[in-house]
């Protein structure tokens, strides 16, 4: 007999409900602990290819292996018990063909258990994203600016501030709905382009730097905590970790010199003996 567990997790038609509902949460994890703090907050948690940069501190996603965000997709989903955990695709491990797509999304799903995967692209990926989700993988987009894409748009610049840009991220968005994704992260686009999608579609946004009128937000956990050392516009720092983090490890060093840690109460005594 099966046992279930008491929480039940959201899943991506949960996800998809809340179109032109309650702001959709979501953030960032790439750990067990992180995320079961994010698991209280939030309905989503990504497990983004930005962990490259954020905990490896690589200059793009681009280098992220596959084996990099099942790893950590792994740590999510043990410290998660109810938020939808998204794990990212790493670049090269998706586009060359859908059939590479479904095999490598299966690996994800069946080797982290997540709840569904996320692919960056437009109108290029609909036939790749139909071709998932009629296969039991739940897509979510991602559009705007696509950071796998560093090295054929030359910088991480916002999209879609020049009206001209605007048909070409709108077609994209609406190729993704159709498509069968369950919702679309847009990540640094002009307000009022993101506003307007957001109107034009079935599923939900998530934004990145888009609008308030989105159907949801996204931000790096790292960048929003103040533990990133720059951050782009559209971040709001809503901590000072990297300040905690650098108190605590100037007492510990200060402590370890002045042979002040570790004090009594952190050694182990002799046992004392029977009479
Ligand atoms: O990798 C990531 O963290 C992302 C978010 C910025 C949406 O894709």
């Amino acid at each position: 007999m099966s046992v279930q567990s008491e929480v039940r997790r959201l899943t991506a038609p949960d996800i998809r409900a809340h179109k032109g509902g309650e702001p959709i949460v979501c953030l960032t994890s790439y750990h067990a602990h992180t995320a079961a703090i994010a698991d209280k907050h939030c309905d989503v948690v990504l497990v983004g290819d930005s962990l490259g940069m954020v905990m490896h501190g690589l200059e793009t996603t681009v280098p992220v292996t596959l084996e990099m965000m099942i790893l950590q997709g792994r740590a999510v989903m043990r410290g998660s018990k109810r938020a939808l955990v998204v794990v990212d695709m790493p670049f090269g491990s998706y586009e060359a063909s859908k059939e590479q797509a479904f095999m490598n999304c299966a690996r994800v799903l069946k080797e982290t258990g997540c709840g569904a995967i996320k692919v960056e692209g437009g109108s290029r990926m609909a036939e790749t994203i139909a071709f998932l989700t009629e296969r039991g993988v739940p897509v979510m987009g991602h559009i705007g600016l696509t950071p796998q894409a560093i090295n054929v748009i030359g910088s991480f610049r916002a999209q879609g501030r020049e009206i001209a840009e605007w048909d070409r991220h709108e077609a994209d968005a609406k190729a993704i709905a159709e498509a069968g994704a369950f919702s679309i992260v847009i990540e640094a686009v002009a307000e009022p382009l993101a506003r307007k999608i957001t109107q034009e579609i079935a599923i939900p946004t998530i934004g990145i730097g888009a609008s308030s009128a989105c159907d949801g937000q996204v931000l790096v956990m790292e960048d929003m905590l103040g533990l990133s050392p720059r951050v782009p516009k559209f971040v709001k720092r809503y901590g000072d970790v990297a300040l905690g983090i650098d108190k605590a490890i100037a007492a510990y060093a200060a402590e370890v010199r002045s042979r002040a840690f570790p004090g009594p109460e952190h050694v182990y005594p002799m046992k004392a003996k029977k009479p």
